[in-house]
């Protein structure tokens, strides 16, 4: 099974930006605990970062027929972005998004989640256990 991570804007700067929301764990400490996941979990997994919108657009596409699950955290594009939304509709492959913070405790444009509309399960609040909670899900769909 193959599954994409991408991670949008501003999360290269976890740990460094609003520790009390996001945590003081890094961005570099994510991706250690992707990797170990994916071995503990015996799943191949490929994850992107970008902060541009276009970026995040071309590597959902380039999934198509490549991977069969995607684990999504658009950061701020998720309340913008319909080319995120019409990206992931695109491509058709089960999705997932995640949210390190409680989106719905916050202010209310966080609320709105565009590319959600295209993801089977939402996990929010959940800090970076979130990621590995999105992959367990993709992994129960993929053996069913
Ligand atoms: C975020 C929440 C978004 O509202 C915010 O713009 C982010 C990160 C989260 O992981 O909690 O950059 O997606």
């Amino acid at each position: 099974m193959k599954i994409l991570v991408i991670n949008g804007p501003n999360l290269n700067m976890l740990g460094i930006r609003e520790p009390g929301i996001y945590g003081t764990q890094t961005f570099a400490d994510l991706l250690v605990l992707l990797k170990d996941w994916s071995e503990a979990y015996g799943v191949e997994l490929e994850q992107y970062q970008s902060n541009h919108e276009g970026d995040l657009v071309d590597k959902i596409q380039s999934a198509y027929g490549i991977f069969d699950g995607i684990i999504i955290n658009p950061a701020a594009y998720t309340h913008t972005s319909i080319a995120i939304l019409d990206a992931l509709k695109a491509v058709g492959i089960p999705a997932v998004e995640v949210h390190i913070s409680d989106v719905d405790a916050r202010e209310a444009f966080r609320k709105i989640s565009y590319a959600g509309l295209a993801c089977e399960k939402t996990i929010k609040g959940q800090g970076l256990d979130g990621y590995r909670q999105a992959l367990l899900y993709l992994m129960e769909k993929y053996s069913k």
